[in-house]
């Protein structure tokens, strides 16, 4: 962006008349019952009170505004919640006056949103998005028939694993460096039919990066969409890394569809048993009435690579997640042990079909997704009508965050709340399928995570092979592990988990 006088004259004109129009809503505002929360500073409201760990940052603010806050973020006003209860009434009584997302100036990049389920408002697009991908990838029937596709997926899991300890000098690894390509090969031979990463291969690096990149913009506060006038100057240089990260996912996952196509040109037409979810994706013809006539390259491409996106950071980081806790936990860990010796039994490949006899395994995925939750905000929603919400009068518009990991660890629901034990969900009938308040890690409502059911499976079999197969242990002489977090769209580890594994004998 270049920085000629012109720009800057127009940017402090549109800043002033912005400001006054700005001064004049608040007063209007304030004739509205809205939820009560703290002062903040004039134009940029409270934007600073949001700081490096918006989850953690908000979740201080319950103790003096109660569990629902307002926040002036520049223009953008918004709601946060930080109770089961709030987000009991939220769900349940109000999805559709909140089933709006809002496309920050991150997702405009490439003309993302346009293209995106996740977030795309809620029209017939979406709808036709949505009402795809549950019955051709995450309905039951379609995960039973891909089965066999995971097992080989964590096979080569645990085979890279061995073979890296036989030839490193040292014996640990980072755990992230393998389970990473084993998600993105499961996403890859269930959508495209194909094996397309190994933890050395140069796409792994590229794909992880753009990632990380995407994940990490899309998640900042970012001043372009507090004052969206100063968008051109990115004054982060958020969209910037987002461009670049964007252009390199589009570029990786658009080269599939665009091979496919040409497959598809040279070969004969495809029986409906041969066809994956690609093929599906391209033959698509919506009517008038349901949907588009077709899904554009552009469109597939972007389906794709959310399925990608979605498929690979949240189940990596709870895997991650989930590891760290047992290893600094000997006592679950050797409880683990013991269930999966039991159930699968020394020697034996933990098999899908075993993960409903596996509870203490179930238990510490759940308390793992309760403690730390891939998306601590959920993806925040947008009102997309006025609205009285407990008693309060949210504008359209508003933009709404249910702090997740506030309510997972707010103590008035969970005794010793910060501390991960599994055995609180042994006996309960919690579940995270999104009527359960108090446990909404994929979220609720209409736009709850339409991959919970394969992300299921995918992290119980991942993270059961990784513990049945070998011992762990922690490098450094037991140092204790870093648990802090990154914050992006998701909260992953900061530091990388590395750990040494040890075949098991018997
Ligand atoms: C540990 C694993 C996962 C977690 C914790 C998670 C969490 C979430 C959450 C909290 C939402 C927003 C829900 C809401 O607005 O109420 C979401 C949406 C979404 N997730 Fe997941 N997810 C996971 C795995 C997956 C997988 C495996 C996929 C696909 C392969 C996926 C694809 C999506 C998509 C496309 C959306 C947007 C849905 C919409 O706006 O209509 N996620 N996820």
């Amino acid at each position: 962006m270049e920085w000629n006088g012109d720009y800057v004259f127009w940017s402090a004109l549109i800043t002033f008349i912005s400001l006054v129009w700005h001064l004049r809503r608040k007063n209007s505002y304030k004739r509205a019952k809205l939820p009560p929360g703290p002062k903040g500073w004039p134009f940029f409201g409270n934007l600073f009170d949001l700081g490096n760990f918006p989850h953690r940052s908000l979740e201080a603010l319950r103790q003096e505004y109660g569990p629902i806050v307002w926040l002036d973020l520049g223009f953008l006003k918004t709601m946060v919640l930080l109770s089961a209860g709030a987000a009991e009434e939220f769900f349940k009584n109000h999805d559709l006056s909140f089933v709006g997302r809002f496309a920050n100036d991150c997702t405009r990049s490439h003309d993302f949103y346009t293209a995106s389920m996740t977030f795309g408002s809620y029209n017939t697009y979406w709808r036709t998005l949505r009402r795809i991908c549950t019955s051709e990838l995450f309905a039951n029937k379609k995960i039973n028939d891909t089965v066999s596709i995971r097992q080989k997926c964590v096979d080569e899991l645990l085979l890279w694993i061995e073979h890296e300890v036989e030839e490193s000098a040292s014996s640990k690894i980072v755990v992230r460096d393998f389970v990473f390509p084993a998600l993105y090969n499961m996403i890859g031979n269930i959508t495209l039919s194909r094996n397309l990463m190994d933890p050395k291969s140069e796409i792994t690096s590229e794909f992880c990066t753009a990632l990380a990149g995407f994940t990490e913009g899309v998640g900042r506060p970012n001043i372009s969409d507090l004052l969206p006038w100063l968008s051109r100057l990115d004054l982060q240089g958020i969209r910037k890394t987002m461009d670049a990260s964007l252009a390199k996912a589009i570029e990786i996952i658009s080269t599939y569809v665009k091979e496919r196509v040409i497959e598809r040109q040279q070969k004969q037409e495809l029986s409906s048993e041969q066809k994956d979810f690609l093929d599906v994706l391209l033959d698509y013809r919506g009517t008038e009435k349901d949907g588009p006539a077709k899904l554009s390259e552009f469109q597939i491409t972007i389906f794709l690579m959310e399925m990608f996106f979605g498929g690979t950071e949240s189940p990596n980081a709870a895997i991650e997640w989930a590891m760290c806790e047992l290893l600094q936990n000997p006592d679950q860990m050797k409880k683990i042990n013991a269930e999966l010796g039991l159930v699968v039994g020394p020697n034996k490949k933990l098999q899908e079909s075993d993960i409903d006899n596996l509870p203490y395994l179930h238990a510490i995925v759940q308390e793992t997704l309760r403690l730390h939750p891939p998306t601590p905000l959920l993806v925040p929603r947008k009102a997309v009508r006025d609205t009285n919400f407990m008693g309060y009068s949210i504008p359209k518009n508003t933009l709404v965050m249910v702090n997740y990991w506030a309510i997972g660890r707010d103590e008035d629901t969970w005794e010793d709340a910060l501390s991960f034990k599994p055995e609180r969900f042994l006996d309960s009938n919690i579940n995270y399928k999104g009527k359960c308040y108090e446990f909404i890690p994929f979220g609720s409502g209409r736009r709850i995570c339409p991959g919970l059911p394969l992300a299921h499976r995918m992290i119980h079999l991942i993270l059961g092979s990784l513990l049945h197969h070998f011992e762990w242990e922690l490098c450094d002489d037991g140092k204790i592990i870093d648990m802090r977090e990154k914050i992006g769209t998701g909260a992953r580890k900061l530091e990388l988990l590395q750990a040494i594994p040890k075949r098991k004998t018997t």
